[in-house]
């Protein structure tokens, strides 16, 4: 067998060894996720020659929701650097919920880019121009991460907007300690719409490969962002990126990672690969328990522990 063909093996065995988990539950606090199909199940590696490897529903369309936070977090370092951004939003772990309030005592700024709170903040420090409003600028972003053009689902925008108020509320509470660069009301706006941009798990792992690759898509061979922001992105999803469960999942798993409400979940041998996985039923931290059990039984086998 080839090496490619054994990855792909590897890929579609690790489906067929968790197809059946039942637990957890698809996300319903924003309606529109919860019509998800819940036996969807796709995963999706990509290494640094840009090859693809697939199993089961990897080209199935989905939101980014929280995964969309490493990537902005990735063109707001780029843009403002590392000090600038660091005045508005921290990066160490809060050990708290996805959507806790996190003000850090002193100065008012979230505990980091990966909690709602952060990437609130992070989304707001974007530029917005007129002839480059800040949205367009995400959505270009991002789509370079994944090698190709991405758009919103506005279904899931507007189910988030009108349920939104958790969100907006932590909006205002930054706000109230001075910490927010623009409208609170504008900045989780266009918080929803980059969570509600549309991927499928062969983008999520094309996204994870370029922040393996230092920055280069492995795919399109762009360079989309640099080597030292890539490796500071990679931090942040170590230390915060499945949030209260980040010690739990470093500690089995032991690669960087994000998580997101609609079911996605990447991870990261930096060097190697990216690699994703599309499963909506959740697990008490709001990460998806097909995704979480056949990572962690991948890094198992491979030894891709990173510590
Ligand atoms: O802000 C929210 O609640 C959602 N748009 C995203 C949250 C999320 O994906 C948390 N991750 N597991």
């Amino acid at each position: 067998m080839s090496a490619a063909d054994a990855v792909t093996d590897s890929l579609q065995s690790l489906r067929d060894r968790f197809v059946g988990v039942r637990e957890g539950r698809p996300a319903d606090y924003i309606p529109q996720l919860a019509l998800a199909d819940p036996d969807a199940f796709g995963l999706a590696l990509v290494s640094m020659d840009g090859h693809r490897y697939v199993a089961g529903e990897a080209e199935v369309p989905f939101t980014l929701q929280s995964v969309s936070k490493p990537f902005v977090y990735a063109l707001a370092l780029s843009l403002l650097g590392l000090d600038e951004v660091s005045r508005w939003v921290g990066a160490e772990p809060s050990g708290e919920a996805f959507n806790a309030i996190s003000l850090e005592p002193g100065t008012g700024r979230p505990a980091n880019a990966m909690v709602n709170a952060g990437a609130i903040v992070t989304t707001a420090l974007i530029p917005d121009t007129p002839d480059d409003p800040a949205f367009d600028r995400i959505l270009r972003c991002l789509g370079c991460f994944a090698g190709r053009e991405l758009d919103v689902d506005e279904e899931v925008f507007s189910s988030e907007s009108v349920t939104g108020d958790r969100n907006r509320a932590l909006a205002y509470l930054i706000r109230s300690t001075g910490t927010m660069p623009v409208d609170p009301v504008l900045a989780v706006d266009r918080y929803f719409r980059q969570c509600a941009i549309r991927v499928t798990a062969v983008d999520l792992a094309t996204m994870a490969a370029t922040l393996a690759y230092g920055g280069v898509n492995p795919v399109t061979r762009e360079r989309v962002v640099s080597a030292e922001v890539a490796a500071r992105v990679l931090a942040v999803m170590a230390t915060c990126g499945m949030y209260d469960g980040s010690g739990d999942w470093l500690l089995r798993v032991g690669l960087p990672a994000k998580s997101g409400v609609s079911g996605g979940l990447i991870a990261v041998g930096p060097a190697r690969f990216g690699v994703a996985t599309y499963s909506p039923p959740l697990d008490a931290t709001g990460g998806s328990v097909r995704g979480h059990a056949a990572l962690e039984a991948m890094s198992d086998r491979y030894g891709l522990h990173l510590m």
